[in-house]
């Protein structure tokens, strides 16, 4: 071992997890890029990574076809009774699940090394920030966890003899008999994979997966559904929500914090460039912030990531330039194609597809191929310093004050544009009745409408109901100093499946708009369903779509809407008497204002 470990518990904890996993070898990791360069050395060597020759210090993983995505079907929240979890989450009482998991973690990690991660989420220095310990079999996961969070003998140090830790057990679930030959991608069967979860002593549990945030345990875990069971207690918000700085032409800062679902625009906005004159944006994070009201009573964000693990496929030069920038070196490619020169390539990115790939399965791939060459869910890992317009203050440990919060979702049909919420209340009602269709980020079906309250669904740490009733509490503290609420939708689709809105940079008029609304001087129509720009109450100049694509994205269809209300209501009868009066309440008043 490098550095002394003086947390009793934290040594207890690995020695329990080395008794039952019974790897070969525990090794406790330094972060240095030493050890980085050493795993990937042993993984080229093995033949689960792939060097590539035209990218400095980048590597290309391909996974099990069967592991590629997040798995909701086996995601679970646990506590001793199904209610604390609510309708929304998968739920097995803690003691039983414990149960079945302990029977596979024993014995799991034989014939492998046991890596003990320590690592930080939040920057160095910050209140906010929290310490946790990932243990893993996967090389893969630990070279990640290198990029995406904090990692190293420093976290050691801050956690001293008595510091609080998050523990955070992953296994592949493949045990190695004696000279069995190793798997390029290790993995366990769908119905032996568990990402579970132990809110009550902030425990994550995972097991079979070695994909994204299965496996990657600080991310969708740690900063969100512990995080967000953690924030409910102790009075603050974990959100799937990315921040960015955006500058006026005056050089007024806004703070933006925004929620949509997976692969449904995060990273894309959170880079954004606008193509409006003077306006400038910068990036803080693109998946999750956690949010504290600070002193003066505003609410300040955080990021508490150090990378992005974005999707590539649609990722070019022309959609985010900011992205392509960031994997230009020192990146991990998992599920991407392999070209012939030994570059990545995946759908989507600039220029004519190359004549001839290796595809995400290791096939022989032409554009003749009736399947795509990356998977839909193929992603990049890259250091968040290496954005280009990464924000000079995205590591400051007070945070950003947030002045702008966005809700939104993929909807090809009745969601305009963008609507701005009357108060924070509808605002709240806006998140929690939020739907979007369903992406390739999770294995399951792609493309069906569902409820995906606050983009949160797949990550709330506790009974939904009791979270809505959070925001409400959040609200109420925040007062008038509470950010803005809007609501986006970047998605929507005309009757032959093209996009009405041309969306990536020139969603910074849509931004402009909501920071004119601040300051008073943009308008807007008073519908039913929020404030609506009028045409001209957007800055359309220099675009060129058709009229009535404009007029068809900032129309509202009452009769639409009034359709939807059906839906709403059975959503909000799944939470029984935890839903808030007050959701109840913005309903009855939709309701009465659509007439
Ligand atoms: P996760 O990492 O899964 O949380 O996804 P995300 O929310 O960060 O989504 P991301 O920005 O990676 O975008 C997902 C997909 O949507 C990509 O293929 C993008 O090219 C596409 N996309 C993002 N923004 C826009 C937009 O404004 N318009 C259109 N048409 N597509 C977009
Ligand atoms: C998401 O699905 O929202 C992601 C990817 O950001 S993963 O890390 O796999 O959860
Ligand atoms: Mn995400």
């Amino acid at each position: 071992m490098a550095y002394t470990v003086k947390n009793e518990k934290l040594k207890q904890w690995v020695d329990g997890v080395a008794k039952m996993c019974q790897p070969d070898r525990v090794y406790w990791c330094t972060g240095t890029k030493r050890e980085y360069n050493r795993l990937m050395k042993q993984m080229v060597a093995s033949g689960a990574a792939i060097k590539l020759e035209k990218r400095a210090n980048s590597f290309l993983f391909r996974s099990d076809p069967s592991d590629v995505a997040r798995v909701e079907a086996r995601t679970y929240i646990s506590y001793p009774t199904r209610d604390q979890a609510g309708p929304t989450n998968n739920w097995i009482a803690t003691d039983e699940l414990k149960q079945i998991m302990t029977g596979l973690y024993n014995g799991c990690m034989r014939g492998r090394t046991m890596y003990v991660i320590p690592f930080m989420m939040g920057p160095f220095g910050s209140p906010m920030s929290r310490i946790g310990i990932e243990i893993t079999d996967s090389p893969y996961v630990v070279c990640n966890m290198h990029i995406m969070t904090r990692v190293g003998t420093r976290v050691i140090e801050e956690l001293g003899a008595d510091g609080e830790f998050i523990p955070c057990l992953h296994s592949v679930g493949a045990p190695l008999e004696p000279g069995q030959k190793d798997e390029p991608w290790p993995c366990a069967p769908m119905e032996q994979k568990y990402i579970s979860h132990f809110p009550d002593e902030n425990l994550i549990w995972s097991y079979g997966s070695g994909y994204g945030g299965n496996a990657l345990l600080g991310k969708k875990c740690l900063a969100l559904r512990i995080a967000s069971a953690m924030a409910k207690r102790e009075g603050w918000m974990a959100e799937h929500m990315l921040i960015l700085r955006l500058i006026s032409p005056v050089g007024k800062q806004y703070h933006i914090a925004a929620a949509f679902p997976s692969a449904c625009g995060k990273t894309n906005l959170a880079m954004i460039q606008p193509t409006i004159p003077g306006w400038k944006a910068e990036c803080i994070g693109d998946d999750i912030a956690w949010m504290k009201i600070g002193p003066d009573g505003r609410l300040y964000a955080i990021n508490p990531e150090s990378g992005f693990f974005g999707v590539a496929p649609g990722t070019s030069y022309s959609s985010n330039p900011m992205a392509m920038e960031s994997v230009k070196e020192n990146t991990i490619f998992t599920n991407c194609a392999l070209t012939d020169d030994g570059d990545i390539w995946w759908e989507g990115m600039d220029g004519p597809a190359p004549a001839h790939t290796i595809d995400w399965k290791g096939r022989d791939w032409t554009p003749q191929s009736t399947e795509p060459a990356a998977h839909p869910n193929a992603r990049f890992t890259a250091p968040a310093s290496q954005c280009p317009v990464i924000c000079s203050d995205w590591e400051k440990p007070e945070g950003v004050p947030i002045d702008i919060l966005i809700f939104g979702g993929r909807r090809a049909t009745v969601v305009p544009l963008v609507t701005e919420a009357f108060g924070w209340d509808h605002g709240v009602y806006m998140g929690a009745t939020a739907a979007s269709e369903t992406t390739a980020a999770n294995i399951g079906a792609v493309g069906n409408l569902r409820r995906d309250p606050f983009a949160m669904t797949p990550f709330c740490g506790y009974n939904m109901g009791d979270y809505f009733q959070h925001w409400f509490d959040m609200g109420d503290r925040l007062g008038n100093k509470a950010p803005r609420i809007f609501y986006v939708n970047w998605f929507r689709k005309s009757p032959t499946g093209k996009w009405l809105w041309p969306g990536f940079g020139e969603n910074s008029r849509v931004l402009k708009w909501m920071c004119e609304r601040l300051e008073g001087t943009a308008g807007a129509q008073k519908t039913a369903i929020g404030y609506v720009p009028n045409k001209e109450d957007l800055d359309l100049s220099g675009l060129t779509i058709p009229d009535e694509n404009i007029e068809e994205l900032l129309r509202v269809d009452n009769n639409a809407w009034r359709a939807e209300i059906p839906d709403v209501e059975a959503f909000f009868a799944k939470f029984g008497n935890r839903l808030p009066e007050r959701l109840r309440q913005q309903l009855a008043n939709l309701r009465e204002r659509l007439g």
